[in-house]
């Protein structure tokens, strides 16, 4: 099968290892590298300081090409009153574990829109892939990357947004469906069109002259091999990467993953201040019920959750913690490195392609 996407990224197998702020890591991101897929950076909670490190690591540990990903979203607007509403809200929990929120809540990471110093980075030191969620940066910092000979990556979750993609000279467009682990990408937070990711793929590969990358809810070969076969020439995977070796998820992470409870994931906003799917806890299910007051904009409601959340599993209880996991969960695999699961996925997707071509 041809693939110009794969011959531009210069990768021998059409899958992308997601990007996943708190749970991928170098050695994750360079063993997928290093075994022919496209390993992923993600820098959307570091600043410029610790890509830097985490760049240098990278370059230690693979000469393949990889890619690193930042989060563009609009800089959040801090709003006290917001913020004591919504701690209000938190004040039951708070008194069940028996601690305070700090406050004001704080912008805990920095949009790559508004960080000069990560820009700069990436012109000193380009790597082959740049990819954006929640929107762009900049036009002229689009120019720039590309001078610098990086390909940009940026997430879709509807056709008006893959029609903005290519208009701003983005080379790719993972289209993300409904069914995706973590952050939606989408670009306005307020408007989701909440598509799936067959229809997703569909609508982009017929209407853009852009590569597609398939995202969402993909496990095995037969995921990849049906993905392809709707027009996408790569598949990006987050949740089936969540337990390899090389994961950063901690123990709690991994017995929901492993646990019955991974059938049942949610969207909800009411962790970071912007919607993601995640395995439904009490956070989900509780904090983000209905009823409740406004969330503080991302990423300030996450520094209240993530308070909260220290403040409960200090006591042992993990059910407010961003266990991020797209609808397809249940299927992940367990003690594979990063490496053999790619094995695995290659081999699963040959088989299932050779079915496909009869
Ligand atoms: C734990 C987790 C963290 C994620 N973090 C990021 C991120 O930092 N940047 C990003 O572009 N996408 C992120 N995503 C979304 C992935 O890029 C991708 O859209 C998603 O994993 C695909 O769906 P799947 O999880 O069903 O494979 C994350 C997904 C998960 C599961």
């Amino acid at each position: 099968m041809s693939n110009a996407l794969l011959e531009r990224l210069r990768i021998a197998y059409p899958i992308i290892q997601a990007p996943m702020a708190g749970s991928s890591t170098v050695p994750m991101a360079a063993a997928a590298s290093n075994a022919g897929a496209l390993g992923s950076l993600a820098f959307g909670a570091s600043n410029a300081a610790q890509a830097r490190e985490a760049l240098a690591q990278m370059r230690g540990l693979t000469a393949q090409p990889f890619s690193v990903n930042f989060f563009c979203h609009w800089p959040a607007e801090l709003d006290a009153d917001k913020d004591q509403a919504w701690i209000r809200h938190l004040q039951p929990y708070l008194d069940e574990f028996g601690g305070e929120i700090a406050t004001p809540l704080k912008e805990i990471y920095k949009s790559f829109v508004a960080d000069r110093a990560m820009q700069t980075l990436m012109l000193e030191q380009p790597p082959a892939v740049v990819s954006f969620h929640f929107g762009l940066p900049a036009p002229a910092v689009i120019q720039e990357l590309k001078q610098a000979g990086a390909f940009l990556i940026a997430t879709a979750t509807s056709l008006e947004e893959a029609r903005l993609l290519e208009a701003a000279g983005i080379d790719a467009i993972v289209a993300q469906g409904i069914e995706a682990g973590g952050h939606r990408g989408v670009f306005d937070e307020h408007v989701d069109a909440e598509i799936g990711t067959f229809a997703l793929v569909r609508l982009i590969a017929r209407n853009s002259r852009l590569p597609v990358i398939a995202a969402g809810g993909i496990m095995d070969g037969d995921g990849i091999a049906a993905a392809l076969q709707l027009g996408a020439q790569a598949v990006q995977m987050g949740t089936a990467f969540l337990l390899t070796k090389e994961s950063s998820a901690n123990e709690a992470y991994r017995t929901m993953l492993n646990s019955p409870r991974a059938e049942h994931t949610r969207i909800s906003a009411a962790i970071s201040g912007r919607r993601a799917r995640g395995i439904v806890n009490r956070i989900i299910s509780e904090i983000g019920a209905p009823s409740a007051p406004a969330i503080p904009a991302y990423p300030a409601a996450y520094d209240a959750a993530k308070q909260l959340h220290a403040l409960a599993s200090a006591k042992g209880d993990h059910e407010f913690a961003a266990h991020w996991a797209g609808q397809g969960a249940a299927l992940i695999r367990d003690g594979y490195s990063t490496a053999e699961l790619i094995q695995v996925l290659v081999e699963e997707w040959r088989v299932a392609r050779n079915r496909i071509q009869g």
